[in-house]
């Protein structure tokens, strides 16, 4: 539990003025690195010594955070959770007010248009109204793609994970947050080591730490080719097949992602050659030109799916220590979307925390 320091409210220096609080992070991929910026954007100043440590056993490059397009686009419909849409646009306000500022190359982000394909006529997006320019395709748009009839055009962001985490993980480094490679069998090996606030960010695998029923890897497999002349994204929407399974293509800095299969409660990290085949013909029936691509690489990584993102608090006990967990996983095929407004909500979770024992007592 944290020490709280007395103050009397005429010598308030600060809202909290809690001491010797030791937060341990669970998860280095976007959720986890960008979980622990927000509580030191909002805390370090208001909690002191703030202890901030990251424990993962998988780093970039290598999250799946790293291996995502990096494309910001949420599922097309939040099916009434406008909790997330909201997250969503926070994110996408959050990153689009760094790109007036030299900093967005060092961090990965940038502006990117593209076409949103459907077979039939269905219903507006949630995200119509947060990225920019959205609206429904022409006539003449629509027929340089047979088979489609009906979507939308819009400008987003691409924030691409194998810069933002070493952006990331450069201003943690900065700012004194410690990392250590270690993969962690329970809450308790944290609790007891001294950890006061658990946030539990780890993606995919959060299974192995607590049993959650509701969360199932959501296999995705992607091609990375050398094609500079794409300049557009193009996804398509196949209500039949599901999300991410109908062919995908999502020009990045460097390489061009061509996907996708979203195969539910698949834990195979393998890449699969039918895959591979089946991606690659139905993207080039969808962009003929990707025929001259170069093929650089594949990759495969498991989307965390869940119903929706899991973030919430819970209090959990170890011997006689009672330790706080807050929980942040489960963001599907749409992490890096989402983000930073996860991060913010998980920062004001923290807070909750340590409001109400820091309060002075005249004030209760
Ligand atoms: C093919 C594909 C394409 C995608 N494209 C996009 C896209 O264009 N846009 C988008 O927004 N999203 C996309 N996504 C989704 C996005 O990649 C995920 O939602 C996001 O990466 C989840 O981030 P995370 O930090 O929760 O998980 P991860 O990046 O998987 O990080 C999990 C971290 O937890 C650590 N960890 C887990 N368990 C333990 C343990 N027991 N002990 C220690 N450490 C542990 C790992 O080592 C790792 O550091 C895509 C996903 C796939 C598979
Ligand atoms: C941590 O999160 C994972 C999901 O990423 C979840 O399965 C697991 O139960 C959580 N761990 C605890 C101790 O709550
Ligand atoms: C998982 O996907 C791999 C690769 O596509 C495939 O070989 C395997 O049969 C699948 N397993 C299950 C259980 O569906
Ligand atoms: C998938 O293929 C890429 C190269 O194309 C390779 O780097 C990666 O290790 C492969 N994944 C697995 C699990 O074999």
């Amino acid at each position: 539990m944290p020490e709280v320091v007395s103050v009397s409210s005429s010598s308030l220096c600060c809202i909290f003025c809690v001491s010797a609080m030791r937060v341990a992070v669970i998860g280095a991929g976007v959720i986890g690195l960008s979980v622990a910026q927000s509580i030191y954007q909002h805390y370090h100043d208001k909690v002191s010594p703030l202890a901030i440590e990251i424990y993962a056993d998988v780093f970039t490059p290598l999250t799946t955070s790293d291996g995502a397009a990096g494309l910001w686009q949420p599922y097309l419909y939040d099916r009434g959770n406008i909790q997330e849409t909201k997250w969503n646009k926070e994110t996408f306000d959050y990153l689009l007010s760094f790109l007036n500022s030299p900093e967005s190359v060092n961090m990965g982000i940038f502006l990117q248009s593209g076409y949103n394909l459907c077979t039939e006529h269905v219903l507006e997006p949630s995200f119509k109204d947060i990225v920019l320019g959205f609206r429904e395709l022409t006539q003449r748009e629509l027929d340089m793609f047979p088979g489609y009839r009906f979507g939308w055009f819009n400008t987003a962001l691409m924030v691409e994970g194998k810069t933002y985490l070493p952006w990331l993980m450069n201003w943690l480094t900065q700012r004194g947050i410690k990392f250590h490679h270690r993969k962690i069998n329970s809450f308790k090996e944290l609790a007891d080591s001294g950890a006061d606030v658990i946030i539990n960010c780890s993606g995919v695998r959060s299974g192995e730490l607590q049993h959650d029923p509701e969360l199932t890897p959501g296999r995705g497999q992607i091609i990375k080719v050398d094609a500079p002349w794409l300049k557009h994204w193009i996804l398509t929407h196949n209500f039949q097949e599901g999300i991410y399974c109908s062919p995908y293509i999502i020009p990045g800095s460097r390489l061009v992602t061509v996907g996708g299969t979203f195969q539910k409660g698949n834990w195979s990290h393998w890449n699969n050659s039918i895959d591979h085949k089946k991606i690659w013909e139905k993207a080039c029936e969808l962009e003929p030109s990707l025929k001259h691509a170069r093929i650089v690489e594949d990759w495969t990584g498991l989307r965390p799916a869940r119903n929706k993102v899991r973030l919430e608090r819970e209090t959990l006990q170890s011997g006689a220590k009672t330790f706080e967990v807050i929980h942040n996983y489960g963001h599907g095929g749409y992490g890096l979307t989402i983000h930073r407004g996860c991060a913010e909500e998980a920062a004001r979770l923290f807070g909750e925390i340590l409001q109400p024992k820091s309060k002075p007592k005249s004030r209760l």
